[in-house]
């Protein structure tokens, strides 16, 4: 498949826009001609589907409810989308050899990008959990530094965008991560997209934003920190929780589509509860991720924060497609998330 992406890359480039590198979509103008014309390309484009790919892996459902596309021009938009997109089957060994290609995003810590057998993987969701303190946050300004970084630094050669419910993001927190890594902190700082959502809907609309934002440059990593605690907030009463798990879903699958999309990796932060649905008999402690299900199923990968000593952490693998339950100590510093001393790993 690397030469779909070649081919992909350049057509981004005379397109005009900043696409390119690995997994870059294929901007949407590249369907004009056969039938679609530049009106309805432009129609699409305010619905919020920005490229080729989008229009692939969307349900023609989705495209009928655009005003201006009719059932003929959604068939016509989809053949033609699948006409550049590989959609059918391919082989395992295609598979492995696209998979071997995936960028993954260093944590800091080389203790934790071995757990997680390089880092955070790019075109898919990690959802890292846990309860207050356990560096959630602190985990999440370290990646939005690292992304930045080359490619043969760990990095992913990209911009970050960060969506902050909790209104806990510290730009200094970023500045002491790119001075660690020897990049200029005002650039590292420009390449981070802030946003604070301030409701579930504004949350969900942010997406839309960023999607359009995504085909004009290249972004390597989003962060919503949390997802979870404006739902929580929003749908508090009893009988709101179908209407909760609802808006959620949209939220996440909203979130894969970009991760598709667009090639990044998604980084959700999400907080746990006590159980109190049994559990108490074997584990003195229960407590689970927010959101059931629906961020159980959306998440790719899943990892359990909790508290060590001093300024230690303990990160659990607590599902994956590929990684063993195993977990490993990584440590919180002035500089961002690295690896506790030899006299903390012992102990
Ligand atoms: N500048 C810093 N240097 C070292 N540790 C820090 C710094 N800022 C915050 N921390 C540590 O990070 C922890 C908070 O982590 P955070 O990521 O905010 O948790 P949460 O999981 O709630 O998001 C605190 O224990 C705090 O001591
Ligand atoms: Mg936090």
């Amino acid at each position: 498949m690397a030469e779909d992406e070649d081919h992909a890359g350049s057509q981004a480039t005379d397109a005009g826009s900043q696409f390119g590198g690995p997994g870059a979509p294929t901007p949407l103008a590249q369907l004009e001609g056969n039938g679609i014309s530049a009106r309805d390309i432009k129609v699409v484009i305010e619905a919020g589907y920005n490229t080729v790919e989008s229009i692939a892996y969307t349900p023609k459902r989705a495209l009928l409810t655009i005003k201006g596309i009719s059932e003929a021009k959604a068939d016509k938009l989809i053949a033609e989308a699948s006409k550049l997109v590989p959609m059918g089957f391919t082989t395992a060994t295609e598979m492995h050899h696209r998979r071997s290609e995936l960028i993954s995003i260093t944590t800091g810590s080389k203790q934790l990008d071995t757990l997680l057998a390089g880092g955070i993987e790019t075109g898919s969701i990690t959802e890292i959990f846990g309860e207050f303190r356990t560096g959630k946050s602190q985990l999440s300004h370290t990646l939005a530094v690292t992304c930045q970084l080359p490619f043969d630094m760990g990095g992913g050669e990209g911009k970050c965008l960060f969506i902050d419910t909790e209104g806990t993001f510290r730009p200094i927190r970023c500045l002491a991560v790119a001075n660690r890594f020897g990049l200029n902190g005002e650039e590292v700082l420009d390449n981070v997209a802030y946003a604070r959502a301030y409701n579930s809907d504004h949350q969900l609309q942010l997406l839309n934003q960023a999607a359009a934002m995504m085909t004009e440059t290249r972004f390597s990593l989003l962060v919503v920190d949390s997802a979870t605690s404006l739902y929580r907030t929003d749908f508090a009463g009893r009988g709101e929780l179908s209407a909760r798990q609802a808006h959620l879903a949209k939220f996440m699958r909203t979130l894969q589509r970009l991760a598709d999309e667009f090639g990044i990796a998604v980084v959700i932060t999400n907080q746990v509860v006590a159980q109190v649905d049994g559990g108490q008999m074997f584990n003195p402690d229960p407590k689970k991720p927010i959101g059931g299900n629906i961020i159980a199923h959306a998440s790719t990968t899943r990892l359990y924060l909790r508290k060590g000593r001093g300024e230690t952490r303990i990160c659990k693998i607590y599902d994956s497609p590929c990684l063993p339950e195993s977990e490993c100590m990584f440590a919180i510093f002035e500089d961002g998330i690295g690896d506790p001393s030899p006299k903390d790993m012992e102990s």
